[in-house]
């Protein structure tokens, strides 16, 4: 309850600040028109929610079809005066360090958060927060019960100041306590705008054999989906959030049939996990493709391919238009949010080769054709 009091204080000091001086000791505007600098105050709508991880691209995405973009580990002006005159917000990542976790359960600890992550949000002319934290948490632990209320409180707090700002959370592909991560999903739901769904790294704690398979699966994914359904979390709160990269396996053995053997890695209690292979953005999958074929694993719903390096075997899986719409148009039917992905930066937008620059055509055309209300 204290923390309440010590939060309602400081949404009642910034807002008297606000009305104060309607000048507010926000920094000038650095945008080419002022009207740019002021948050978007589109009411709920379909979403097309971008992972933007460099500050020298985002140009290049289809803006008709962007909604909000998370500056995930970087700050640029540009970018957000450019989203805010297309109409699209721009939003902070929100993070807990690993080392903060155990502080989750002190009201000072998250006041102190939500006053650092308000103040940043005022000063560079932004819309909200995507809150990524994906530190394990286990079912007992007050940390459970203190990141609820951190999401709370920031949620309250962020629209209390604007109403129109977006408070979204990220979510594991399923809520089964995935890598340890056993959080209150339901009130998380509740406590924000949205959930981020991120359908990837479903491999990251392999308990059957250990062997390479699909990053997104189709039948994992929307099993995902129809858990988080059945915990009474509405559709129109779940943005699906999709990978637009693909992992990267050593094979130790690759067999007739294509399965391919990797090396034990554990992760979280798990023997096995994805953790043998690496990420890698859509445009190398593309330049690692070019010597070998496309393969389609129908029961996974996803392509790969075999390659060599070194010597050595890889095989590659990953999503493509095809995987995609299988899950976009599931998305879609199902009235989802929306759709995501991480992240907006895998293509390849400085290719002057016409056959890559399709590549990264077809990847934003095969996103749903939401109309985009402003
Ligand atoms: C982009 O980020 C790089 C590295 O952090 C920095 O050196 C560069 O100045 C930035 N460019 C822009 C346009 O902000
Ligand atoms: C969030 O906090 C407010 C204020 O304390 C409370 O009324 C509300 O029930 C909380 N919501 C959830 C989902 O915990
Ligand atoms: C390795 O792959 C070969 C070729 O398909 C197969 O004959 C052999 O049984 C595999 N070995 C193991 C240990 O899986
Ligand atoms: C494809 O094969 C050519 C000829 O063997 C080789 O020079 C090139 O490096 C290969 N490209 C990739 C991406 O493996
Ligand atoms: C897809 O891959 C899995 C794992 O390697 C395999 O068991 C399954 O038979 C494959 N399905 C098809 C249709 O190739």
């Amino acid at each position: 309850m204290r923390s309440w009091c010590v939060t309602a204080a400081l949404v009642c000091l910034l807002a008297g600040a606000v009305l104060a001086w309607p000048a507010p000791p926000q920094p000038p505007c650095p945008c080419a028109q002022p009207e740019w600098c002021n948050p978007v105050k589109t009411p709920p709508r379909k979403e097309v929610f971008v992972f933007a991880v460099r500050n020298d691209t985002w140009k290049h995405y289809d803006w008709d079809k962007v909604t909000t973009v998370v500056m995930f580990g970087f700050y640029s002006e540009e970018l957000m005066c450019y989203a805010h005159s297309k109409g699209a917000r721009v939003v902070l990542k929100g993070d807990v360090k690993a080392s903060d976790v155990a502080h989750l359960p002190d009201p000072l600890f998250r006041d102190d958060w939500v006053i650092t992550q308000v103040a940043l949000m005022l000063k560079q002319h932004m819309d909200g927060i995507n809150i990524d934290i994906e530190q394990a948490i286990p079912a007992g632990d007050p940390a459970r019960d203190g990141l609820t209320a951190l999401v709370n409180e920031t949620t309250f707090v962020f629209h209390a100041i604007n109403s129109a700002s977006q408070v979204t959370f990220d979510v594991a592909w399923s809520p089964d306590c995935i890598d340890g991560r056993c959080y209150d999903v339901v009130n998380i739901a509740k406590s924000c705008d949205f959930l981020f769904v991120m359908s990837y790294d479903e491999r990251s704690q392999i308990t059957g054999p250990c062997v390479a398979s699909a990053n997104s699966a189709l039948e994992t994914t929307l099993g995902g989906y129809q858990e988080y359904l059945k915990l009474g979390i509405p559709a129109d709160q779940l943005v699906m959030g999709v990978p637009w990269y693909g992992y990267d396996y050593p094979c130790l053995n690759l067999s007739k049939d294509d399965v391919c053997s990797i090396k034990k890695v554990p992760f979280r209690g798990a023997p096995c996990s994805d953790a043998a292979g690496r990420q890698v953005d859509y445009k190398d999958i593309m330049r690692l493709m070019r010597n070998s074929s496309r393969r389609w694993n129908d029961t996974f719903k996803s392509p790969y391919f075999n390659f060599q390096e070194g010597g050595q075997t890889h095989q590659m899986w990953y999503d493509d238009p095809q995987s995609l719409q299988y899950k976009y148009g599931w998305a879609v039917k199902q009235g989802l949010r929306g759709v995501g992905m991480w992240h907006g930066d895998t293509l390849d937008y400085t290719t002057t080769d016409p056959k890559v620059k399709k590549q990264t055509q077809e990847m934003w055309d095969s996103l749903p054709k939401y109309h985009k209300k402003s």
